[in-house]
């Protein structure tokens, strides 16, 4: 089998085709679009990627900043920031609202965006996001010149013209915008199922190594609850 492999330099710690190869296969990434204000109540949007869910209960999130970004500033100067989930559609202007620009330059208004009042927090939301997180400072860890921020979610917003009847958000209506590398991006158009099995012995032995897992366990193990 030929394949590519590539590791981390031991000299710099960095080369540009192992960031490459590795920003660009763990795809699609969320995107988080953050509305953040500074104590003067100048607000500030830009995209993050670099951005995933971490505990469930309660609901926190992290957000990577890499290097100085007036939107991590905001948040350790009020505590607060919303995150707009960008879905089919929105993906020019939320790319548009990474341009690099001074703090005093509000990418909302540059862009001409509408806002909806917050519930929880101070900085609005954006009109066009179809789901938008309120959310707090909850913590902070440095990873080289990179500072994440977990947040906690206090508050969520869902248009209802992307929920189905049971109130919950069906994706295909949604339509969320995952981030590819570079300048690439894609829309959630289709979904499947799988269910996770219950991992009976019956199960287990019918899997290609399942007889000799049967042989590991002796007895039937407690079952994990699986998220
Ligand atoms: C789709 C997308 C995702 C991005 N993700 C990140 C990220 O995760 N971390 C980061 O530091 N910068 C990221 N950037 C770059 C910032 O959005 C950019 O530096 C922006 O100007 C920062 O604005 P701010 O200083 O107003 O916060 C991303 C840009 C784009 C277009």
């Amino acid at each position: 089998m030929k394949e590519l492999d590539l590791y981390l330099a031991d000299d710099t710690g960095s080369n540009f085709d192992f960031i490459w190869m590795i920003k660009n296969s763990v795809v699609p990434r969320p995107i988080a679009w953050v509305q953040t204000q500074n104590a003067a109540g100048r607000g500030n949007l830009a995209p993050y990627s670099y951005f995933n869910l971490v505990s469930m209960d309660p609901p926190t999130l992290m957000i990577s900043f890499v290097g100085q970004k007036d939107s991590y500033d905001n948040i350790k100067e009020t505590g607060e920031f919303v995150v707009n989930m960008v879905s089919e559609g929105l993906a020019e202007v939320e790319t548009a609202s990474a341009a690099i620009l001074p703090a005093e330059v509000d990418e909302i208004a540059l862009l001409g965006l509408a806002t909806i009042p917050s519930t929880r927090v101070a900085p609005p939301r954006l009109a066009v996001a179809k789901v938008a997180l309120e959310c707090v400072f909850l913590s902070e860890i440095e990873v080289y010149d990179t500072r994440v921020i977990i947040g906690q979610v206090l508050g969520i917003h869902a248009d209802d013209d992307i929920l189905d009847e049971s109130g919950r958000v069906d994706v295909l209506k949604y339509r969320p915008v995952g981030r590819l590398g570079g300048s690439l991006y894609t829309t959630v158009t289709n979904q499947y199922r799988h269910v996770v099995p219950g991992a009976t012995p019956e199960w287990i032995g019918a899997q290609p190594g399942g007889e000799a897992a049967l042989v590991a366990l002796g007895a039937s193990e407690p079952q994990k609850e699986n998220h």
